[in-house]
């Protein structure tokens, strides 16, 4: 593996999954994989779970991690090329990724969208610019359109309750992304990563996954991410025998970086919760409590919020093993 930007840089999600849940076996089983290497995690935008999973991922290799809040620290960076920087911007990617590549190994970077303009957001311009001029592997911390370590954490989170509570032989994993409600306009990049990864999931034992998007209308995602699952606008249709409800708010796509609906009866709750398998509810956090998600659920028996934050470790240690070993 060369690079962590989307499912299409993993070779095998099996395989990737095997190896985090082996991790979370055996936190230090390559405890000198890294030794002697160096991470650069660059922050344009805020953190707490991505941030501290890929440090702690980071040391169980052995491996030297330095955090720079470059958005809230650094110098402003421009990513045009061909900018006249006569305005905020004060250094150009172009100059600043090539002398990170020369203090790191690897470099993972944050950058969300703005959200105002779709063409800019969707061409992954920052995340572009850095793969272009850092001259070393690239691992995504979430970019303008995707958030691949949360997704293989969330596969490796639902193939683990699987383990523990098996499905019948032969039936294949219900598996529903719901929309939920917010009071701003966030990005659709964790639906859209999550749909990307279970559309490349060959469910825990290769039988497949019945994968259902559920959301407003108006609020359809890119079709390159969510092509092959089954789009409703009817959540309670969406919900009825499900395994897990992957819970998330994202803005318009269409009509790009809007709110249309803030219909509260889309949140999840234990009367919507019984109309399916008695799931397993996820969510990548942070959560807005009793907007996105009910105190019930979260603080219910059904709830693997936790679990799945913790998992992050695991899945940036198998990213990271992949891209020092290869
Ligand atoms: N889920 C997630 O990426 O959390 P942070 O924004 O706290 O890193």
């Amino acid at each position: 593996m060369k690079q962590f930007i989307s499912v299409h840089d993993v070779p095998s999600v099996k395989e990737m999954v095997e190896q985090a849940l082996a991790y979370k076996a055996n936190p230090l089983q390559d405890k000198q994989l890294g030794a002697n290497k160096r991470i650069g995690l660059l922050f344009l935008n805020p953190s707490m779970r991505t941030r501290l999973s890929t440090q702690v991922a980071a040391a169980n290799l052995g491996m030297e991690s330095i955090v720079f809040n470059v958005g809230g620290e650094g110098w402003k960076l421009e990513f045009e090329d061909e900018a006249i920087m006569s305005g905020d911007t004060v250094e150009h990617v172009k100059d600043a990724a090539p002398i990170m590549g020369k203090y790191f190994d690897m470099l993972a970077i944050r950058t969300f969208p703005s959200l105002q303009n779709k063409a800019d957001d969707y061409s992954e311009l920052y995340i572009n610019q850095f793969i272009k001029y850092a001259g070393i592997p690239i691992v995504s911390l979430e970019s303008a359109t995707l958030h691949p370590l949360q997704s293989l954490t969330d596969i490796t989170t639902m193939t683990e309750s699987l383990r523990k509570n098996p499905l019948p032989a032969g039936r294949k994993p219900k598996v529903v992304l719901t929309w939920a409600p917010h009071v701003k306009p966030l990005p659709q990049c964790v639906a859209n990563s999550f749909a990307q990864w279970v559309n490349a999931w060959d469910g825990p034992n290769g039988e497949g996954v019945d994968f259902v998007i559920t959301h407003p209308e108006d609020y359809e995602l890119d079709e390159q991410f969510t092509k092959g699952a089954t789009i409703t606008h009817n959540q309670d249709e969406a919900l009825k025998d499900a395994d897990f409800v992957y819970v998330k708010n994202w803005s318009t796509y269409n009509d790009y970086g809007k709110i249309y609906c803030n219909d509260p009866d889309w949140m999840l709750n234990n009367e919507k919760l019984a109309l399916t398998n008695n799931a397993k509810v996820m969510h990548c956090l942070p959560v807005r409590r009793n907007v996105e998600l009910s105190d019930e659920i979260l603080d219910g028996p059904n709830s693997l919020v936790t679990e799945e934050a913790g998992n992050r470790v695991w899945a940036a240690q198998a990213v990271l093993a992949a891209l020092l070993s290869k």
